[in-house]
Parts: C-alpha cells; structure tokens; sequence
C-alpha cells in the first residue's frame, strides 16, 4: 500500500465534517477547580453554533481541577484535559495544547473568568472571513479596558507593553494579552522557534513567526477574578527578562549560557571574599582557605543557578542535595580540565591572560554542558 491509498482511505467514514471539530480553546490551569465549570457554562452559551471543545492544559494542581476536569469529560466529549506532571509554564501549556489538539482553529484564554468569552464567536468570525491570520483580544484598544486595576498594575502593564516593541516589531496594542485566536497554521509555523518562557505566549508567537501574521485587534474589558488566586509574582518579571532576552540574542548565545556565565562570574568573586576573609578575619592556613572558598562559591552558584538558569527544572527537597552533590562532582572535573587547558595554553603562547581565558571558558562550557544534563536535566 502506498502512502496515496492510505490518505485516500483513512478519514472515509471516520467523521464527518459536520461533526468535525472546528475550534479548539486552550485553558492554562494552575489551581483553578472553581472557575472551570462557570467557564464551561460562558463558552457553551457564547458558541451555539460551531463545533468546539476545550482542552485544559494543568500543571499538576493540587486543588483538584484535573480530577474535575476528568468527570466532566466523561459526561461531555468536548471537554479534554491534558496533565502535565513536574513541569510548569503558562506558555508551554498553551503549546502542548495545540500540540494535543488538530482544529483549524484555535483560541487561548485564561480560566479564570477574566477574559471575555462573548469575543469568541467575533473572533472566529473574522478568521473564517480571511481578513486576519490572528484576531487578539485587546485591553488597550477603543472600547477596551482593565477593569479596576490598581494604578501600579496599569504602569507596569504599561512598561511591560512597551518593552514588547523590542521584539516584536508589528504595531499592536496589547501584545501581552493573554487572549487570541488564530489559524493553526500560524502556531505550527512558530513552535519550533518559540521560546517557551514564562507568561507571555501570545508575543513568543509573535516574535517567533517567520512570516508575520495579519493581526485584528478587538476591544473587551478585563474582569475581575472570581475564584482562586493570581499565579503572577515577581518571578514573572524575571521570567519575561529572559523571554526578551531570549528573542533579542539568544540565536547568538542562548540566554541560560549567558547567565550561568553571569553567576559563574559572581562566583568568582564571591571566592576571593570568602578567601579573604578566612585569611585575614579567622587566620586559617592558605591551602584550606582556598578550599573553603571554592566550596562556598560552588554552593552559591548553585544555589543561584537553581532559582534562576534553570528556574523551570528547579530541584526541590532531596533533589537539591542529589543535585548539589552532582554540580560539586561536575565542577571538580571542569576545574581540572580548566586548569589543564589553561597550563597548555600557557606553555605554547606565554600569554599570561589568553591562557588564563582559555581555561575558563573551556570549564565553563563543561560545567554547563553536563549541569544541563546531570544536575538540572529534564524529567
Ligand atoms: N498550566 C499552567 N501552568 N497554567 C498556569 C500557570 C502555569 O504555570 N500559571 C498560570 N496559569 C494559568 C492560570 O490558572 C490562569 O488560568 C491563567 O494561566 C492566567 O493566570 P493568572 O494568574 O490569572 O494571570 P493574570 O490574570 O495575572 O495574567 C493574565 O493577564 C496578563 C495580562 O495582564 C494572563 O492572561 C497573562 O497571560 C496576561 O499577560
Ligand atoms: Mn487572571
């Protein structure tokens, strides 16, 4: 048989497009057990006439949601959970739920109840009509708005809009919103390239897009959260540096390289602080003021790399003892192999620093290359 007959035959009588779905909308949740229920009630009443579902994407909740989300599913097809276990993230949620799902059409929204369902059918509308590729749901548009936020939220919403622009050149007004619909093609186009960090998918997509998509912006007012809590912190800031910082060099040196570089440098300098203080403030002997320094700066180095290069992969409990011992073992290594690159280095140019570059880099490329793998590796 070749591949021809097995196009030709396959989808016969296995659906028919009346029945097909059309829109898929992907729902982020993290503790959301209240809101998914209300939500269902909005999405049904918004869309009486297009074949949807909805597919929740939860990072392991501990409220319940993926348990509910299951019995509603069994009495109610269009409804589909995706669990995802150890892992968090607003942005590669909404990825492996496009991933999960084949509709020509595909929205994102949040749980919470914050973004307006009502906008659904517009949006599809416009799509369907061909006039756009990508239709957002705009809190900064004419008619839009973001309810009663606090004056501090507006001004970093603000910022965090206008930093946007770095990245993602096309002139839209609220790139940050977390509300959109658009042809599957334009995320299947951009998954591969997307960065996948933190909040903001909508403008990972955006810059990720090879080909720019027709964007229609339409107005909707931010609402109040009924149920549950706000996932967003300061880490979200962090999280939203590293995004940006990812789109704007990171094809010439990945961020996570770069930062771990960043720390190892601050290693660097917590090791001559430790040393000095051990020499001069508690008279120890050189060789093991030297070492109590080195352990002080390996630990520190990992600590910082767990909350923040590897934020997403972070060890927790038994795993950081696990893990540390393992960055100790990996750094021993990449401390002999600097040191041997560098006296090598040495002997053959008699440049004094050159060697000493050298052999940093080639430790530092090993202790990253292996922490990536050993210490911080995916589970
Ligand atoms: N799966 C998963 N994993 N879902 C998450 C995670 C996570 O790590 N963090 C948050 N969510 C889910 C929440 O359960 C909710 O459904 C949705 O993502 C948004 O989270 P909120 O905590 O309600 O975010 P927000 O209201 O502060 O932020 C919203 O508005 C921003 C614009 O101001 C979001 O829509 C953002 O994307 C948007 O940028
Ligand atoms: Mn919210």
């Amino acid at each position: 048989m070749d591949d021809m007959t097995i196009v030709e035959t396959a989808p016969q009588g296995v659906v028919s497009p009346a029945t097909a779905t059309a829109l898929s909308v992907i729902v982020p949740t993290l503790n959301e057990r209240e809101n998914i229920e209300p939500l269902l009630t909005f999405i049904s009443a918004a869309l009486p006439d297009t074949a949807w579902e909805v597919i929740f994407v939860d990072d392991d909740s501990r409220d319940g949601t993926p348990e509910h989300v299951r019995a509603l599913a069994r009495r109610d097809p269009r409804v589909r959970c995706v669990q995802r276990i150890g892992r968090r993230g607003l942005a590669t949620a909404c990825m492996e739920g496009v991933l999960a799902c084949a509709s020509p059409y595909i929205a994102v929204m949040d749980a919470d109840l914050q973004h307006d369902e009502r906008l659904l059918p517009q949006m599809l509308q416009v799509l369907e009509g061909g006039r756009a590729d990508l239709v957002i749901g705009s809190r900064y548009v004419a008619g839009g708005g973001v309810g009663d936020w606090s004056s501090d939220r507006v001004r970093i919403s603000g910022l965090a809009t206008r930093l946007a622009h770095l990245i993602c050149k096309a002139d839209i007004a609220d790139p940050l919103s977390g509300f959109f619909m658009c042809r599957r093609e334009v995320f299947e186009a951009a998954l591969r390239r997307m960065s996948g960090q933190g909040f903001k998918v909508l403008l990972d997509l955006l810059a990720s897009s090879p080909v720019p998509p027709r964007v229609t912006e339409l107005p909707y007012c931010f609402r109040e959260r009924q149920h549950g809590e706000s996932k967003l912190d300061t880490m979200i800031a962090w999280e939203y540096g590293m995004l940006l910082a990812d789109k704007l060099v990171g094809r010439i040196v990945p961020v996570r390289f770069a930062l771990f570089g960043l720390i190892g440098g601050l290693g660097l300098v917590v090791h001559l602080v430790t040393l000095w203080l051990a020499l001069n403030l508690l008279g120890i002997g050189f060789a093991a003021a030297q070492a109590i320094a080195t352990i002080v700066a390996m630990t520190s180095n990992f600590v910082l790399n767990n909350q923040f290069t590897y934020r997403d992969q972070r060890l927790h409990g038994a795993g950081v003892v696990r893990g540390l011992a393992i960055f100790y073992l990996i750094c021993g290594v990449g401390a002999v192999a600097n040191v041997g690159v560098a006296s090598y280095a040495f002997t053959s140019s008699h440049t004094w620093w050159l060697a000493g570059v050298a052999g940093a880099l080639v430790g530092s490329v090993w202790n990253f290359a292996m922490s990536s793998v050993f210490t911080w590796r995916r589970r």
